[in-house]
């Protein structure tokens, strides 16, 4: 069934877990995710950025998307925009029947983040959808930069406070460490729970989401590798840590690059194995498999949703 995040995020509130936000470029990463999900008996959140809407036509998501909740009826699945750059985005997406978006208004200053998404706020409540709102700067390790100004892209917990009070957003994306993409650290993986702890504090009932969440799965990289891929030195989320921010207050977990590798790995596999292979069907069937074997994983053995539909 469709169904806003709001109600998944006040169960996983009660019960410390949280929920998979997958993205959907097409029908078999659609099928994929909403196949693990209901195996799972687990809620979960589709999204859509705005270069995927432009890829595949929002037509063709929202009627995908229905067909997905009409054979899963059982299943609390939420569409939601990642990432809008703008209110125009924002409100496309509220008129066509997504059930939430985000407003990214990170790379604003405070007062202008402030203002555009109390706009989108007030118009996506006034419809019955629900608004993500991002404070703080995600790191990337191209960035780079000293420690002091790393510390300022940290989301500082005072200002989530005041930023939460005066947008009525319903849940934040916050800035711990993390960073979008299949290079995330240099060196260790480090999260600044300590932060996260502090922001959970100071707004105990706003559902925290974690950008830049992938694992980089190095199995998936190893076989994109072996296969002909390079991408070296890529490194993600441990588990370990992810399993940590489930259970210690982060509602919403978004992970885009993990599946992208498990495509790829897939794809590539069968293209070198089966070099006469050229029905589509041949690559994409396996590739939705192991998309969704990659999705059951995350929900049943680190975001611990299973069961929780
Ligand atoms: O955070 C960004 C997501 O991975 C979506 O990426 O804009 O290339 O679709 P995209
Ligand atoms: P990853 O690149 O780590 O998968 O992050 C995805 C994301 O944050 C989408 O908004
Ligand atoms: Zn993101």
């Amino acid at each position: 069934m469709l169904v806003t995040t709001k109600e998944m995020f006040e169960k996983s509130m009660k019960e410390g877990f949280a929920v998979g936000a997958f993205n959907v470029n097409n029908m078999e990463i659609i099928q994929a995710i909403v196949d693990a999900a209901a195996e799972e008996k687990s809620p979960v959140i589709l999204q859509a950025s705005s270069s995927a809407i432009k890829y595949a036509r929002i037509n063709y998501l929202m009627k995908m998307i229905e067909a997905a909740t009409e054979e899963h009826p059982d299943i609390p699945i939420a569409i939601h925009l990642d990432h809008g750059p703008d209110f125009e985005t924002c409100k496309m997406c509220v008129d066509a029947g997504f059930t939430s978006v985000m407003y990214d208004g990170s790379k604003y200053d405070f007062e202008e983040n402030v203002r555009v998404t109390k706009q989108v706020v007030d118009y996506a409540h006034s419809k019955g959808v629900v608004v993500e709102a991002e404070l703080g700067k995600l790191a990337g390790i191209e960035d780079d930069v000293n420690v002091s100004d790393a510390d300022a892209k940290y989301t500082d917990p005072a200002q989530a406070e005041e930023f939460v009070k005066r947008t009525g957003c319903d849940s934040l994306a916050i800035a711990i460490g993390t960073s979008h993409g299949a290079y995330k650290f240099k060196g260790e993986a480090k999260l600044r729970f300590d932060i996260l702890k502090q922001i959970k504090e100071r707004i105990p009932e706003t559902p925290i989401v974690l950008h830049g969440a992938s694992t980089v799965i190095p199995e998936l990289v190893e076989q994109c590798n072996k296969y002909g891929a390079d991408i070296p030195g890529a490194k993600g989320v441990p588990d370990e840590m992810l399993h940590t921010a489930s259970i210690s207050g982060v509602s919403k977990i978004n992970v885009d690059t993990d599946l992208r590798l498990a495509m790829t790995a897939e794809i590539r596999r069968v293209f070198a194995e089966e070099p006469s292979a050229f029905d589509p069907r041949k690559y994409l069937k396996p590739a939705r498999e192991l998309i969704k074997q990659t999705v059951q994983h995350k929900i049943r053995d680190v975001f611990g949703s299973s069961n929780k539909a």
